[in-house]
């Protein structure tokens, strides 16, 4: 493989098969600079050690505003104003503000509470696996691994659920950017999900219910308050965040265990494997796949290579999950594979909020999934499979399934 070669992160040849690349730019290239459609360069970082030093190390900065030069930022693309809001959400930020926004929802997201979800997250699999039963085939994703964590964390907000269909509508087009500066395709998406959720706070304030979102309007938990701007990027994050992800883990998550029929067998003959199971498929299919931006604060010199000030380098999560020298056999799937310190939710103060959320709905999800349909098969090829177009996140467009 020639190293020169353009990388093109956002190919569908890409998308459908990484591995190879990566496993070479490990090896070769650790730290490799990439051109983005609209010409910003990146620094894809590839190795597992450097991928938990790159999320961890002060010296990059989540907000470009603590890393750029003011000349750089001169040069940053016009932003509207209405949008603005959004470009503070808490995964945006550096301490302190990181730490206080998130301070303010992590206790409706700790394993302890999330765990009193258990039985509305069956009941929901059920649901949706009842409303397909009698079809004798569906979409893996459309009915399945989307539905579930949509309605649970559109639940957890308190935001109509008739509505969901209309928010996944924007969100997928604002996760398809293939870029991270503001782009004219995205913002009608943007500037709909923006009004819907402004409304929908009015409508919120005037009728407090027992949710996340009348909860943080009050500021209850510790006697702090979200201005409406701050509140607008907490409940965008959270309700993109909550969905957009967890779906790849149960649709990837689905398509490996099919595509490895002793791993699926073992999993169907001992459903107490499940929770090694899910690590293992977070781990061998990254569902976010590379991890959000960091702008470098000074220049950063890594295996001779320097990133310069300013610049912006993504820690390639799912090569660090490949990475030879920290997993054995790292492209084998092992659902009882142990240790596995996989890297699929981020690491150090960013690590992901929505974790132990993720892990229940996928653990009941496939658990249900395998229990109710013995005969489970991928309808078509693997080959014809489509991946969403996306610069993080890796995950199908659909998988049409008979049971
Ligand atoms: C399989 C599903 C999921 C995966 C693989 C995943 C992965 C990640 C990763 C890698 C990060 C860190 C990104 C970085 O440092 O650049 C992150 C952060 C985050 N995730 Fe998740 N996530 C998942 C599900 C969820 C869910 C269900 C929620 C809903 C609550 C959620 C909410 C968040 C939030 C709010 C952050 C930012 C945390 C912060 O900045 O402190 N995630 N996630």
């Amino acid at each position: 493989m020639n190293t020169a070669q353009q990388v093109n992160i956002l190919s569908q040849e890409f998308k459908a098969n990484p591995f190879p690349l990566l496993a070479h730019l490990r090896m070769e290239q650790p730290v490799r600079r990439v051109t983005l459609p609209d010409k910003t360069p990146v620094w894809l970082v590839t190795r597992y050690e450097d991928v938990k030093a790159l999320l961890t190390d002060e010296r990059f900065a989540k907000s470009r505003y603590n890393a750029l030069t003011p000349e750089q930022l001169r040069k940053q693309p016009w932003v509207p104003p209405m949008f603005r809001p959004l470009e503070r959400t808490m995964i945006d930020l550096d301490p302190p503000d990181h730490t206080r926004l998130r301070q303010l929802v992590h206790q409706a997201f700790t394993p302890r509470l999330i765990e009193r979800m258990r039985e509305r997250v069956q009941t929901l699999a059920n649901e949706l696996l009842d409303a397909v039963s009698r079809k004798g085939e569906m979409d893996l994703i459309r009915d399945y691994a989307l539905p579930l964590p949509m309605t649970i964390i559109t639940e957890i907000l308190g935001v109509p659920i008739q509505d969901r269909d209309k928010f996944h509508r924007w969100s997928k087009v604002i996760v398809s950017v293939n870029q991270f500066n503001a782009n004219w395709r995205v913002f009608p998406a943007i500037w709909k999900f923006i009004r819907y959720l402004r409304k929908f706070f009015k409508v919120r304030r005037d009728d407090l219910r027992d949710d996340l979102v009348s909860a943080l309007i009050q500021g209850e938990e510790i006697g702090d308050r979200l201005s409406e701007d701050e509140l607008l990027a907490m409940v965008f994050l959270l309700l993109v965040a909550g969905h957009e992800t967890t779906v790849n883990l149960i649709g990837s998550g689905m398509l490996e265990l099919l595509q490895h029929p002793d791993q699926i067998e073992r999993l169907r003959c001992d459903p107490s494997l499940i929770k090694s199971a899910v690590e293992e498929l977070l781990r061998y299919t990254a569902p976010v796949f590379m991890s959000t931006e960091r702008y470098a604060r000074e220049g950063m010199t890594i295996h001779g290579v320097t990133i310069p000030r300013g610049e912006m380098a993504l820690g390639v999560i799912g090569s660090a999950n490949r990475d030879e020298t920290v997993f054995e056999n790292p492209d084998t799937l092992d659902i009882a594979r142990e240790p596995n310190k996989h890297l699929s939710f981020g690491q150090g103060i960013h690590y992901c909020l929505g974790a132990a959320l993720a892990r229940l709905e996928a653990q009941i999800a496939i658990n249900t999934l395998l229990e109710r349909m013995p005969k489970l098969r991928m309808k078509g090829s693997p080959e014809s499979l489509r991946w969403r177009p996306s610069l993080i996140l890796r995950g199908l467009e659909s998988l049409p399934a008979k049971f």
